[in-house]
């Protein structure tokens, strides 16, 4: 075996890549508005208040984090029944977050900063305040009706067995005109009928609207969602394949179905050409889209299209759910890249809005701060577009938020037995004073304990803090060809506990290695490696190593050329 086997079986290792979009080579940072940063002292977080914040993100020099894009999630108007995702007037900003004149502004300074803005598109579903539905389920021969999914229930109950995502019946009787809606998320989200082709023309105008304004592009809200079977037929029973399996189906009712007929239908790809087609049509923008399934690697990697005609990038769920070990991220990772068309681009995260932190996830030991950086160093080192959560680059851990004080429906109306989702969404920690400068009252959701020294300002001054960690990271990604642009090789350390591989361009490579484990880990290459240390974490190691066996220290990564 050589040093390089175990390749993936991608075309473009041979034909070299030419990366040009900003989408490709940039950082994408995930901002949840509400607990970024509170400008007018309500608790809440808002668009002046990220503003405030731009310079942090990227002022061009290397004290900033330096991401090339910001993702929002949702700052249309809502009833925030689930907090944005639920959207009330999509040519609008919530007043929550300030107005429309504050989100050009956010536009503009963005923009001079060079960050690309990407909004959160949420058309599978609406508000049940959306006027649309106002009128939909006002009656049965509303023009609007048909904009949603309307159905006779069967022998006084629902008309099929489809199950909310949230857990419960996926349909509400509607007392005023005797028929079920269907909402695949909360009551208050009911579905739009994406067969109706008003429907399309209607949301087909909204990405105009924001298209023209400036915005760089969407992350498409649950896109695999938007079609149902047009007969609404009957899920087929899961049979619990373990009792994992079975517990599951016992508290969470969406688990008991195979989803065969409530998502990822065919239709689904045609309407997909088109909107790639309307937004291409705007230049270099971005539809980034988050396909929720089980069988995560096989259904994001459809979603691209069959000939570079659906989504310009599809999240890859899977690090989401790896335990920490080198051999799982390996096996994910190899999944995706032989999976992938020739053409598509990857992109990988460790942490968002609907799950708990990945320092919590992964790295429950003591020294949760260097397990950290090794995650973070294969994140950005990866072959594809890092995609990275607000708050992880300072190590904000999972919050434990007491009952009453749960704000996410899952965790309040549907999983008694879990806190739901506020724990990933607490206010981000800026220095140390009260509320941990988020916000100068007692802002939404409470701030984690432990702000006073897990804080950016704190940080900021610490060489070797995580935040530094991860601005050394992403502005040395930011200059290296190989790391921005590279096709993906294995190295075999023959060590199960240390992932390595290799970034190569034409004319330039890296090689990363990194260690999984809390523990000292002897590598041994199949052959003698020269690499020159680019950097190092977790560990002193500089200058040339020349050998065939390596001993690795804890938690050590090395970059090397
Ligand atoms: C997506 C969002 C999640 C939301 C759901 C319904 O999964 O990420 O936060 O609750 O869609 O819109």
């Amino acid at each position: 075996m050589t040093a390089m086997d175990e390749k993936p079986k991608r075309k473009e290792i041979a034909e070299g890549f030419a990366i040009k979009t900003w989408w490709q080579k940039g950082v994408i940072y995930q901002i949840y508005p509400l607990s970024f940063k509170d400008s007018n002292g309500d608790g809440l977080g808002d668009i002046s208040g990220i503003i405030e914040k731009l310079d942090y993100l990227n002022d061009g020099t290397e004290n900033s984090l330096g991401v090339d894009a910001i993702w929002l999630s949702p700052v249309n108007s809502s009833p925030m029944q689930d907090f944005g995702y639920d959207v009330s007037d999509y040519n609008n900003i919530d007043s929550v977050f300030g107005s429309m004149s504050n989100f050009r502004r956010l536009l503009d300074e963005s923009h001079r900063r060079n960050i690309k803005v990407i909004m959160d598109l949420v058309v599978n579903h609406t508000s049940d305040q959306h006027p649309w539905f106002l009128e939909s389920s006002s009656s049965k021969n509303n023009p609007k009706r048909e904009w949603y999914i309307w159905k006779n229930g069967v022998n006084n109950k629902p008309p099929n067995n489809w199950q909310s995502c949230f857990g419960g019946p996926a349909w509400e009787y509607d007392s005023t005109t005797k028929e079920y809606y269907l909402h695949s998320f909360l009551k208050e989200q009911p579905d739009l009928n994406w067969r109706n082709p008003q429907v399309k023309q209607a949301i087909f105008d909204v990405i105009r609207f924001w298209l023209e304004m400036g915005v760089d592009g969407f992350r498409l809200d649950v896109v695999n969602y938007y079609f149902k079977d047009a007969l609404l037929r009957n899920n087929p029973p899961k049979r619990p394949a373990n009792l994992r399996d079975l517990i599951a189906g016992v508290i969470y009712s969406y688990a008991k179905h195979h989803h065969t007929y409530d998502k990822d239908q065919p239709e689904m790809f045609d309407l997909l050409k088109d909107m790639r087609e309307l937004v291409d049509s705007y230049g270099e923008k971005l539809l980034l889209g988050e396909v929720g399934s089980d069988r995560n690697t096989e259904m994001a990697t459809r979603y691209y299209g069959k000939n570079n005609d659906g989504l310009h990038l599809s999240f890859n769920f899977d690090f989401l759910h790896s335990p920490w070990n080198a051999n799982s991220f390996k096996r994910i990772i190899m999944e995706w890249e032989k999976g992938l068309p020739s053409w598509a681009w990857p992109t990988y995260v460790l942490s968002n809005h609907d799950v708990v932190r990945h320092i919590s996830r992964y790295c429950r030991g003591v020294n949760s701060e260097a397990c950290a950086k090794v995650a973070i160093s294969m994140l950005l080192t990866l072959h594809g577009t890092p995609v990275i959560y607000y708050g992880e680059e300072i190590g904000m851990k999972e919050g434990n938020i007491p009952k009453r004080l749960l704000k996410d429906p899952t965790g309040k109306r549907f999983w008694p037995l879990f806190q739901g989702r506020d724990g990933c969404r607490t206010p981000m920690q800026w220095d140390n004073s009260a509320n941990a400068g988020f916000s100068n009252i007692s802002p939404w959701l409470p701030v984690n304990r432990g702000y006073k020294t897990n804080n950016v300002k704190f940080q900021h001054d610490e060489p070797d803090s995580l935040l530094n960690t991860y601005r050394k990271l992403i502005w040395f990604r930011k200059k290296s060809p190989a790391l921005t642009s590279g096709s993906l090789e294995f190295v075999n350390t023959n060590n199960g506990k240390v992932l390595g591989y290799k970034r190569i361009t034409d004319n330039d490579f890296m090689t990363i290695l990194l260690n999984f484990s809390e523990k000292e880990e002897a590598i041994q290459f199949s052959e003698e490696q020269k690499l020159s240390i680019c950097l190092s974490l977790n560990s002193r190691r500089s200058g040339l190593i020349k050998s065939r066996i390596l001993n690795m220290e804890p938690y050590e990564a090395i970059i090397a050329v």
